[in-house]
């Protein structure tokens, strides 16, 4: 045991310790678990009324995430903080992730606007990496959120990270983080080369994402979608 992890919830020689601190970590998890649920029907709920309203979906599929207790751990200590209860809460911002992709690029601002205009929501942060996408090609529109969420304790500002994007980037993100991760490619020989081609396959994805927003709207001057 490290002196840097001293006090954390794992650095207990007592059992009975651990496991009273096992059982709040695992009561923060439900409390997540719970964040991304309303996070989830708030999204459906906008999905569903759409499809009845201009007869599609701007919502592909949703795909949410808790974080594991070692990313959890990990990311703590990365920002220098202990592994408690109150740090996770205070200083992280995506132990609930909410993935949601949609059909086209306009999609992804109206449900980014409807879901900011909802008043029990606070939104904390966005970034949007499709106006500015990182260098490597990745694009995707993330928000930081609050939201109340009631137990039988009270009601518990929670945050989540809602990461919108469209199918086609969700394709590439997905693809460059299954080479990207399973495989260190950065410490592989040619990695630049490597880069290189994930970067012009975002490009691809680019033109592809705004031919078919074109498309929309030109079918969009003559029906209302
Ligand atoms: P994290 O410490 O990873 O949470 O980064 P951050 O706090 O700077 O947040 P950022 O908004 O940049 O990224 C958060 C999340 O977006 C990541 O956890 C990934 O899910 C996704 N993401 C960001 N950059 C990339 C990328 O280059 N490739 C892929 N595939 N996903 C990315
Ligand atoms: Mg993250």
């Amino acid at each position: 045991m490290t002196k840097e992890n001293a006090n954390t919830w794992l650095d207990t020689p007592d059992p009975q310790v651990f496991i009273k601190n096992s059982a709040k970590f695992n009561d923060l998890m439900m409390m997540y678990r719970c964040t991304v649920r309303e996070v989830r029907t708030k999204l459906e709920v906008l999905n569903d009324e759409f499809s009845v309203e201009y007869k599609r979906n701007p919502i592909s599929f949703i795909k949410t995430r808790i974080k594991k207790p070692e990313s959890i751990y990990k990311k703590l200590k990365k920002l220098g903080y202990e592994f408690t209860a109150e740090n996770i809460q205070n200083q992280l911002n995506d132990v609930a992730g909410i993935r949601v992709v949609c059909a086209f690029i306009d999609d992804i601002y109206t449900i980014a606007d409807l879901i900011s205009k909802q008043d029990d929501i606070t939104v904390i942060q966005l970034k949007d990496y499709i106006k500015n996408p990182k260098p490597n090609g990745y694009r995707s529109y993330h928000m930081i959120v609050e939201i109340p969420v009631f137990f039988s304790k009270g009601k518990t500002p929670m945050r989540a990270e809602i990461q919108i994007r469209t199918n086609g980037m969700d394709f590439w993100a997905t693809l460059e983080h299954q080479l990207r991760y399973k495989q260190n490619i950065e410490e592989m020989d040619g990695y630049t080369e490597v880069s290189d081609e994930l970067l012009n396959c975002a490009r691809a994805v680019i033109d592809m994402d705004n031919e078919m927003q074109r498309i929309k709207d030109k079918i969009g001057q003559f029906h209302d979608i």
